[in-house]
């Protein structure tokens, strides 16, 4: 362990939804203990509530929280990260890391608004981190190194699985996996409705949905096959499946889904810039 990486003190600005899932897994996981983890909202009616939901300090000032943090976690809404970094950027030092996982903002902008040479590293989650079952993708900025994106990946490890990229794809896994989890459940709603419609109970048809969905992922990830193999190998000539491939094909379910990421990548794009 280096020194970096020897301490796990922690600062969490932002604890709202994603920054709540984050800390909590990290906490059940047994990465941070409570005593060692500072996390921010803006109210401090909010702060209260999520101090006594989440067992950690929870105030309202950020310069507090980073001071002495090992690992400062910026999860603010895009608009709000320049003010945030603003506030805290004489405040920081380069034997700390700051971990952005905000969509749209460049680490290069972040960079732009500290002081000194702080590591940022960049990273977008999403939100089956809560199960163990993220995604999340990370980039380095320019005065992070190897040892600063492993640290950060180590985090994120411990809620799913990590991969490291160059940041120009940030936008586009944000309209992929971080937004991906919706337009998953919406499949898996309908999948359920589907099974409503030909006869199923409500809980069976859901949980019929949701297996089948996460049988699925976990069989491509397991053999590295590629889907339309996989597919194939469910089609039986003549059988059942085609006619219901065909009634997909039909609908546009693919050029849909296409359609939905790269909209959602688009807005990756200006989110931070004019909301
Ligand atoms: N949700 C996702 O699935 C997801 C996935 C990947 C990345 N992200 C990124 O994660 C970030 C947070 O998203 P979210 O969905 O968790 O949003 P959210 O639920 O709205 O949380 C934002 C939090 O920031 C707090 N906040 C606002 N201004 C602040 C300030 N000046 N200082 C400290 N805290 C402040 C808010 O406090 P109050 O509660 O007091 O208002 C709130 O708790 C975004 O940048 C988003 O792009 C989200």
């Amino acid at each position: 362990m280096t020194e970096k990486s020897a301490k796990k003190t922690i600062a969490v600005l932002g604890t709202g939804k994603l920054g709540s899932i984050l800390v909590q897994a990290w906490l059940k996981a047994g990465l941070l203990d409570a005593a060692s983890t500072h996390a921010t909202v803006r109210h401090a009616e909010r702060a209260q509530a999520i101090g006594e939901k989440l067992h950690i300090t929870v105030g309202t000032n950020n310069v507090a929280a980073v001071q002495g943090a090992d690992i400062v976690l910026l999860c603010v809404k895009p608009q709000v990260v320049k003010d945030v970094v603003e506030e805290i950027r004489h405040h920081l030092t380069p034997q700390q890391i700051l971990v952005s996982v905000a969509a749209s903002v460049s680490t290069a902008e972040i960079e732009a608004g500290l002081a000194g040479e702080v590591p940022v590293v960049r990273a977008m989650p999403n939100t089956p981190c809560s199960q163990g079952a993220g995604m999340t993708a990370l980039c380095a900025g320019k005065f992070a190194t190897l040892e600063d994106v492993a640290i950060a990946r180590a985090l994120f490890d411990v809620v799913g699985r990590t991969v490291v990229v160059d940041e120009k794809h940030m936008d586009a896994i944000t309209g992929l996996s971080a937004s991906g989890p919706a337009y998953i459940y919406i499949i898996l709603e309908s999948l359920a409705e589907a099974g409503v419609k030909v006869g199923l109970p409500r809980d069976i048809a859901t949980l019929l949905a949701a297996q089948t969905t996460y049988g699925a992922a976990k069989v491509v990830l397991e053999t590295g096959d590629h889907p339309a193999l996989l597919k194939d190998a469910v089609t039986t000539p003549a059988g059942c499946t085609i006619d219901g491939i065909m009634e997909l094909e039909e609908g546009k379910l693919r050029v849909t889904l296409i359609k939905a990421v790269v909209k959602a990548a688009q807005r990756a794009k200006e989110l931070a810039h004019n909301s």
